[in-house]
Parts: C-alpha cells; sequence; structure tokens
C-alpha cells in the first residue's frame, strides 16, 4: 500500500535567478499528482526563471514513484518528451513489480510540492532527504543532495581502491570509466557502480541505485553546519533511483541483485590457480612455465597468455614466431591432457594493420565514425586501432564471427576462458587525438623484434617433441529503458559545462572522444562511456557461448557497469606490488562480490607494476587464495614472480591451494547460491555481525562464505596480525582449538610468511573434499570430510550443491542440507546425481578438541549418523 502523502505548504515563491551558480536554481513545483495503490505520478515544472548554470534548465519533467515490491521503491524523473538519454535496456534490462507485495512496503515516499522535494523513509527513519538543495535537471546537469545522519557508515560507489566504509568528509567519488594505471585512490578506476549501502546498525542496511550511466562526481561531505549529506553531480542521463532495504547488510545485498541481475555461474575448474605473466616471450616459455608448476608441485589449473601471443599486438592473429599456431595448438592440447587449461586476452581496439579483422568489420560496417563520417581511429598496443561500436546491429555477428573462426576448437587456439581487456575504452592518444600514428606508444611496448628462442632451451619431460632442445620448430604461418532517444540536442560533448574530476583530465583524454554518436539509436559515446566494457562483456560472453554453447563461459573484464556480474567476472586491474595494494585488495573485492554483484573477482595476485619481494608475494600467494578468482599476473620489466621463484612463495602457494581445493564445494556451492539468490559469497564482516560496530570498518578481514574467517598478516616485517573476533565461537583451520571472540582483537602471533590465519565461525557445516590435488578435476574425484562447527548454541548446519561443473544447465544435480544438533548429524535434500558422492570421515570440533568419526556413507539419500 502506498503510504499516506505528506503535503507540505509551498515555501517561498520563485524568484527570478540569472545566476548561474546552482545553488540559486528555482528547483520545481510539482502538480497533477496522481496515485494509486501502487504508484504515483506528478508533473515537475520548474518553479522560476532558469538558471542554466550547466547547461539549460528543462521546464517539464515527470516523476513517477513505484513500490515494486515490498523492500523496493523506485522513483524516477525525466523528461517530459523522453528526450533524455536513459541507460538502455538492452545493457540493463529493468525490474519491474516482480514480486508480489503483501502490501507491508517497509520504505515510504513523501513529497514537498514547492520547492518539490522528497523523502524515503522507513517507519520514522529518513533514509534519504532531498530538501537538502534545490532539484536540478539540466541538458548537462544533474544536481540532488539528500541529507544523511551524522557520522553515516557508507559503502559502495564502486570502482574504488579507498576504504570499504567510505569517507564522509571533503570525499568525491567521480565515475568515469578509465585505464588507472596503479589504481591510485580518491580517482576513478575501470567501473561504475552507481549503488551505495547506508547501514545502519539494528536498523537494517540500505541501498541506493542510480541508475545512470553519465559521467558523474558523488561528494559525500558536511555543510558549514556540519550536516552531512551526499550530493550527485551527472553530466547527463535522468534520476532513475531504485531504493532497497534489507533488515542485514546481507539482504540489502540480495535485493540488489534482484535489480541488476544475480551474477552468472562459474564452471568449476574456473576456481583453481591461475597464471600468467605480460611479457612472455613465446610458446616456450608458456610451456617452460607450465612445467615449472608441475616441477614445483603447485597445482596449476589455468595458464594464460597476454597480447604477446598476437601478431604486433593485434588482435586475432598470432606471432608467428614467437606463438605459431601449430605450437600454440600443441600447448593447448597438452594442457586439457593434462586437466589444464588456457586463456588469452582480447582487446576492443582492432588495428587498421590487421587486415581480417579489420577488413572484415570495414565491411560489415561495425567500427565508430566521427560526426564527420570517418573511422574514429585511436592508438592502442597495436599502433593505430579502430574500435567496434557495440551499437551496431552487426557488431555481435562481426565479434562472434572473430571468435568461430581465431578461437575454433579445431584449426585456431581453443581457448578455455576469456580475458577482455582496455574496455574503458582506454586509448594512448591524448586526447584531441588527431595524429594516431604519430602517438609514440613504443615505450609500452616489448621490442618488437622478437628475441629468438634461447639456443640451448632445456628440455621439458612430457612436452611434445616439438618442444625439445633437439627438434627442429617450424615457423609457419598462423592461419587465420525504455530506450530513450540519443539525448538532447546543442549538447557540447567534449567540454560540458561541469566538469567532474576525471583523474585522466578532459573527458574524452584517453578514451574514444565523447562526441562520437553510436549506430542504431544514435546514443552519444558522452553518456554511453561507462557501458562500453559491459557492452563488450555482454558481447564477448555471447561470442563465448556461440563457440560452446555446452559450457559455462568464463570471461574476465576489466571494465564494469552495474550488473556485468550477470555476464563477466573481473579482475582490479594495475595494481603494485606493494603492500598498500596487497590490503586495499581485501576492501575491493569484499564491495565486487558482495556490493556490486559480481562476485568472480580478484586481484593481481604479489602484484602487477614494480618488483615484487619474497615477503610480499609470500604473504599474497596465501591471501590470493581467498580470493575467488586467484591469479598470479605482473608487468613485462618487472622481476617474474611465478609462485615457483622463491621457495617460501612456493610453500606459502602449496598450503593455501591445498586448502582452497579441499574447499572447492564449499566455495561452489556458495557461489552457486548467489548466482540463484544474490546472497553474497565473500563478506565484509559487518554483513555477518550487522549490529556490532567494531565490525562496520574492518576491511582487513573478511568471511569466505559464511563459515570462514580469513584473517591474514598485513604488514611488512610482521608475523602477527590483530584479528577482530567478534562475540561468537570460532575454531581455528589448522588446530581445531576454540577460540572464544569477546567482540574484540586478539594478536595472532607467530605466523610465519607461509601460514594464512583462517577460523570457521561456530554454527557452520563445511564440507571438504578429503585432500587436494594438482587439479580440480582430480580434486572432484576425493570423497569428502564433513567438518562440524557448532555454534554458541551446539547446534550447526550447511549445504552442498553438485553438479557436472560445467554445464550452463545441468540436469543431474545434488544439493544437500546438513544440520546437526544433540550428536547427530541430519541429511536430507535432493540427491540427483547418478553416482553419488561419498563422506569418508566426519569432524567434530568442540571444547575438548576435535573428534573424528570415521565413517564413510554415500550422499544417496536423507539420513540420521550418529557422532557422538
Ligand atoms: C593492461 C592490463 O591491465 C594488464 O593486466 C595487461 O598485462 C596489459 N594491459 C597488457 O595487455
Amino acid at each position: 500500500m502506498l503510504r499516506s502523502l505528506l503535503f507540505l505548504l509551498p515555501l517561498a515563491g520563485a524568484t527570478t535567478i540569472e545566476s548561474r551558480s546552482s545553488q540559486e536554481c528555482p528547483g520545481y513545483k510539482a502538480s497533477n499528482i496522481q496515485q494509486d495503490a501502487t504508484s504515483l505520478t506528478a508533473d515537475l515544472t520548474l518553479a522560476g526563471a532558469p538558471c542554466n548554470s550547466y547547461g539549460t534548465d528543462l521546464k517539464d519533467l515527470r516523476l513517477l514513484v513505484e513500490y515494486q515490491t515490498d523492500e523496493r521503491l523506485h522513483v524516477i524523473i525525466y523528461d517530459v518528451d523522453e528526450e533524455v538519454y536513459q541507460v538502455p535496456e538492452s545493457v540493463l534490462p529493468r525490474v519491474g513489480s516482480n514480486e508480489n507485495s503483501n502490501n507491508d512496503t517497509v520504505l515510504g515516499f513523501d513529497y514537498v510540492e514547492e520547492p518539490f522535494s522528497f523523502t524515503v523513509s522507513k517507519g520514522d527513519e529518513v533514509l534519504f532527504d532531498t530538501s537538502a538543495s534545490t532539484l536540478v535537471f539540466q541538458s548537462q546537469y544533474l544536481k540532488l543532495r539528500t541529507w544523511l545522519p551524522d557520522d553515516p557508515y557508507l559503502y559502495g560507489l564502486g570502482e574504488h581502491s579507498d576504504p570499504l566504509r567510505l569517507p564522509t568528509n571533503n570525499y568525491t567519488r567521480t565515475l568515469w570509466n578509465r585505464d588507472a594505471y596503479g589504481t591510485p585512490n580518491h580517482t576513478n578506476l575501470y567501473g561504475s557502480h552507481p549503488v551505495y549501502y547506508d547501514h545502519r546498525g539494528k536498523s537494517g542496511t540500505h541501498g541506493v541505485f542510480l541508475l545512470n550511466s553519465n559521467g558523474m562526481d558523488i561528494k559525500i561531505n558536511k555543510t558549514t553546519e556540519g550536516k552531512q549529506y551526499l550530493e550527485y553531480n551527472a553530466l547527463g542521463g535522468v534520476f532513475d533511483f531504485y531504493f532497497f532495504y534489507g533488515e542485514n547488510p546481507k539482504q540489502a545485498s540480495i535485493e540488489y541483485s534482484k535489480i541488476v541481475g544475480s551474477p552468472a555461474m562459474q564452471s568449476y575448474w574456473t576456481l583453481g590457480f591461475h597464471n600468467c605473466r605480460y611479457g612472455y616471450r613465446d610458446v616456450y616459455e608458456l610451456a617452460e612455465v607450465v612445467y615449472n608448476y608441475s616441477q614445483a608441485n603447485i597445482p596449476l589449473e589455468t595458464m594464460w597468455t597476454d597480447i604477446d601471443y598476437m601478431d604486433k599486438r593485434r588482435v586475432f592473429t598470432l606471432d608467428p614466431q614467437r606463438f605459431p599456431l601449430e605450437k600454440m595448438r600443441e600447448l593447448v592440447t597438452y594442457l586439457h591432457n593434462h586437466d589444464q587449461h588456457y586463456i588469452v586476452m582480447v582487446d576492443p581496439a582492432v588495428s587498421v594493420s590487421n587486415n581480417s579483422a579489420y577488413n572484415k568489420g570495414l565491411q560489415q560496417g561495425v567500427f565508430l565514425h566521427t560526426q564527420n563520417g570517418s573511422l574514429y581511429e585511436g592508438a592502442v598496443w597495436p599502433g593505430v586501432t579502430v574500435f567496434p561500436d557495440w551499437f551496431h546491429s552487426d557488431t555481435q555477428d562481426y565479434w562472434t564471427g572473430q571468435f568461430d573462426n581465431f578461437f575454433d576448437a579445431e584449426s585456431g587456439v581453443d581457448i578455455d576462458g576469456l580475458w577482455i581487456d582496455m574496455n574503458e575504452a582506454s586509448n594512448f592518444c591524448p586526447y584531441p587525438c588527431t595524429d594516431p600514428a604519430g602517438f609514440a606508444i613504443s615505450d609500452n611496448l616489448p621490442p618488437a623484434a622478437p628475441p629468438v628462442r634461447p639456443s640451448s632451451p632445456r628440455p621439458l619431460p612430457g612436452f611434445p617433441a616439438d618442444f625439445q632442445p633437439s627438434s627442429k620448430r617450424s615457423l609457419k604461418r598462423a592461419q587465420g529503458g525504455k530506450g530513450s532517444k540519443a539525448g538532447l540536442p546543442n549538447r557540447n560533448l567534449t567540454d560540458p559545462p561541469y566538469t567532474i574530476q576525471n583523474a585522466a583530465g578532459v573527458l574524452s583524454m584517453s578514451t574514444i572522444q565523447t562526441d562520437i554518436i553510436h549506430a542504431g539509436e544514435g546514443y552519444a559515446e558522452y553518456d554511453t562511456h561507462n557501458i562500453y566494457g559491459t557492452m563488450m562483456s555482454t558481447a564477448s560472453r555471447l561470442a563465448m557461448q556461440s563457440r560452446r554453447p555446452d559450457v559455462r563461459p568464463l570471461v574476465i573484464t576489466r571494465s564494469t557497469y552495474a550488473g556485468a556480474g550477470a555476464h563477466v567476472g573481473h579482475w582490479l586491474g594495475d595494481n603494485l606490488s606493494d603492500w598498500a595494494h596487497y590490503r586495499i585488495s581485501i576492501a575491493q573485492i569484499v564491495a565486487f562480490a558482495s556490493m556490486f554483484q559480481i562476485p568472480m573477482v580478484g586481484a593481481d595476485v604479489c602484484g602487477f607494476g614494480s618488483n615484487t619481494t619474497e615477503e610480499l608475494c609470500s604473504r599474497w600467494a596465501s591471501l590470493g587464495a581467498f580470493y575467488t578468482f586467484y591469479r598470479d599476473h605482473n608487468e613485462l620489466g618487472n622481476i617474474p614472480q611465478e609462485f615457483y621463484r622463491w621457495p617460501t612463495v612456493a610453500e606459502s602457494a602449496r598450503k593455501a591451494i591445498d586448502i582452497r581445493y579441499r574447499l572447492l564445494d564449499y566455495i561452489y556451492t556458495s557461489l552457486h547460491r548467489q548466482s540463484q539468490t544474490g546472497e553474497p559469497f565473500l563478506q565484509p564482516l559487518f554483513y555477518l555481525y550487522p549490529e556490532d560496530s567494531n565490525t562496520f570498518a574492518n576491511d582487513l578481514q573478511f568471511f569466505y562464505g559464511d563459515a570462514i574467517l580469513v584473517s591474514p598478516v598485513t604488514n611488512e616485517g610482521s608475523t602477527s596480525v590483530n584479528a577482530y573476533f567478534p562475540d561468537d565461537i570460532f575454531y581455528d583451520w589448522y588446530t581445531g582449538a576454540v577460540v572464544r571472540g569477546h567482540g574484540a582483537s586478539l594478536t595472532l602471533s607467530n605466523v610465519n610468511l607461509t601460514h594464512i590465519p583462517i577460523h570457521i565461525r561456530g554454527g557452520n557445516i563445511v564440507p571438504v573434499r578429503s585432500s587436494s590435488a594438482m587439479t580440480t578435476t582430480e580434486v572432484r574425484e576425493k570423497g569428502f570430510e564433513l567438518i562440524i562447527a557448532p555454534g554458541l548454541n551446539g547446534t550447526a548446519s550447511g549445504s552442498l550443491y553438485l553438479d557436472d561443473g560445467d554445464s550452463p544447465e545441468p540436469s543431474a544435480v545434488t544439493e544437500i542440507e546438513f544440520e546437526y544438533s544433540n550428536g547427530v548429524l541430519h541429511i536430507q535434500g535432493e540427491f540427483g546425481q547418478d553416482t553419488p558422492a561419498t563422506v569418508e570421515k566426519c569432524t567434530l570440533l568442540g571444547e575438548s578438541g576435535r573428534t573424528e568419526v570415521t565413517q564413510s556413507f554415500e550422499l544417496s539419500g536423507s539420513k540420521e549418523v550418529k557422532l557422538k
């Protein structure tokens, strides 16, 4: 039911304002208010002379308020003519009132007629109150400010490398996707997620999602009187707000997934350990790295190759000398024969000297053009490039065609997953890019002439003859919204009157020129810049699905927009090999996984830029094992950092991978749950202890699912960590020892370089494989151990989801719930798999230590198992 509306008398009458200050804009007056049980509409008319501070004030707007579900309120303020750009439905499908409301709406909407402002409240508590400033809706500028309580706990507004709990003083979050080497804090990074979460302890958590893809500055600050506010300053689009409420932060994340879509489920193998490096010399070096990992007994699931494999960095080509097709196919076959996988990078920019991909794209007309009709050219790794226009109706066909051909399983590079990069989009040619050919990018490139294979390479036992020193290597060539309109006319699309704090400079700097008009509806890059990477993600996912419809496609992207998790995973881009990046990766991964619903996420382990150290890499090898996406990657020019390079790093990796692999089905089960319900897997501490204010700003520990608390050492030279333990019972993963938390920090000491403290949270049953193995395929053949960690009330529960690990829609699934109480384990669920899994032992944790009950049984039907 719509709450009763609160009408207040108009305040002062409108005055004529000539000033250019948005503070003095007249705001709007609401009239023609219509309401029914679940919605409200009104006309909003400019309440005075336009102030035209950063563009032209729009005179006539419409307000639509929809009570979409009990926990979700949609408030959109848009132009009457619907000319203003809105994020296309093809990029982010809209949700409607798709749930039955119990007529018990949690969120209330009230408004003031003039100057128009509105509040969203929960009971007596105001959550959002736009009376903090007059509403500004101009052709190139939107402004709305909401009051917030003092000292609020705010999160989200990614992508950033700032603390998980956002600063509340003089803080600006700029959303304008950019290639952000070194991921500096307080700047805009690769992705845009205009959603914030406001956690209010006992009163629950609400989120505010502004579905707007324009560049924006979101300011969190206090007035001179000390009143706290959050203010949106956007370069266009409409105010399309989704307010959602959860009784706790976890529930709020679930509500967000209902708006932007729950994440794509990944294949089991993708959870294995991945290795990459920018700068691998040739296919032989790839083979050597694979070999070295196996010699070092470090399970390598997936080998990756950066742009090095390409012929002069051109997408959809192979370097004929260093990465000839025949050898690449041999390498991939070798990997597949050993249950390992292979992934390569694809960038969006297509080289103008790439005959096949370029000519085909030209023929299909799918590249971006400038307004004078010429091809838009920039410069990326291969030199002069053009960029696919994802809005063109033939671009999907073009992209899929390139994939079908180049990645053909029978005759091309048979990849298992895909890495997409530079899709903000990044452009090395500075704006205005008048001479991309003249732009010197050689500093960024590896040597043009590939070094030859070392004269006496070492033997690689187990690899084909071609990879051995004596063999003759042939150097054959590779074979190759509503859907609103384009936006208002008369806008300055490259230099708008309002300037956002884009760390790259003007809007078009180091990216695609923003006055480009896309094919189809004619959207401007100015409006759609922030969705370029997500559109490439979806197109790439579809292309991967086209070549292998029988498996779930893994696509890891750099640039993201809200909702991207439904299609892809994300890595955090070009971090640096330093302790600050190691630490901040925790806040970043938990925000992506829980608040932005992109659970397949990880940072470059050991750091991408600059040289790592043995100590940092040892710590990171074990921290990274608790990301969902676990990959070692670093940059050309820095020392190599494969895990086998140092004894402690190798040892740390072996130990952590052993734990991770035993936990694979726990991870898989949790990710499956998130893909179905949005319930987050990786979480900050306050997600599970929402009333314990000590947890609210903790971003150096995290929960790996509901059951595992990870507390890494975070300082250089240290062998201890002050880990916070909420008022609850925990059990040391390694010893089973009870740690009774009392809402205080405990110093965990003697944490050597190869060790990472982890604890099982009481109340959980964790299904683990009985032992680890060198590949995830082998792990899947092992039996289970059930670790039962009773909570303070003596009970525990858990679940296990099993399927074939790869099918998009698996037919035979097993989904089991475990409950433990009074010495008895209850097992029930759906047992759809032909070959039931076996439990080999149950381990009961408790004050008196571990009790191991070795009792083998099949997970083939409901049963009860006596443990005491
Ligand atoms: C930038 C990416 O962020 C990095 O991971 C990659 O190695 C380079 N591009 C080269 O492709």
